[in-house]
């Protein structure tokens, strides 16, 4: 999937459960996972801040057996869901990297084509066609 386009229907991801996504950027492609909270989703890049490997070693199986955490396959880290701290495991106080992500028309959307990289790109998006700044 190209970067900004749609990952997902939010109904594709049942309630409780996590998927993974490829994106294509301009640096290469990206692989995220989306973990859905009733109407809200958590996306993460997948790879863990211990050695950056995967987070799942079998497909989509990013979470521990009740749903409450994220998990590593590689050396069994544990993550909040919420904002990805690693709660317990090798990087322990370390984060998951948040990918940017928005719901529209009850579709997952990749948001990152969207956002500014760097606070230096702020102010020159802003000044796009705006001949008075
Ligand atoms: S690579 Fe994830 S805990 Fe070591």
């Amino acid at each position: 999937m190209a970067a900004g386009g749609r990952l997902a229907a939010l109904d594709e991801i049942p309630d409780g459960q996590a998927r993974g996504y490829a994106i294509s950027t301009p640096t290469g492609v990206a692989s995220i996972f989306v973990v859905r909270r009733g109407n809200w989703v958590h996306a993460y890049e997948n790879s863990c801040p211990h050695v950056g490997t995967p987070l799942d070693w079998i497909p989509d199986d990013f979470l521990d057996r009740d749903q409450r955490h994220v998990v590593c396959a590689t050396h069994g880290a544990i993550f909040r869901v919420e904002d990805g701290v690693c709660l317990a495991g090798p990087c322990q106080g370390d984060q998951l990297e948040p990918w940017p992500v928005i719901i529209r028309e009850g579709g997952i959307w990749d948001a990152s084509a969207t956002l500014p990289v760097t606070d230096e790109a702020l102010p020159t998006r802003r000044n796009d066609g705006d001949p008075d700044r």
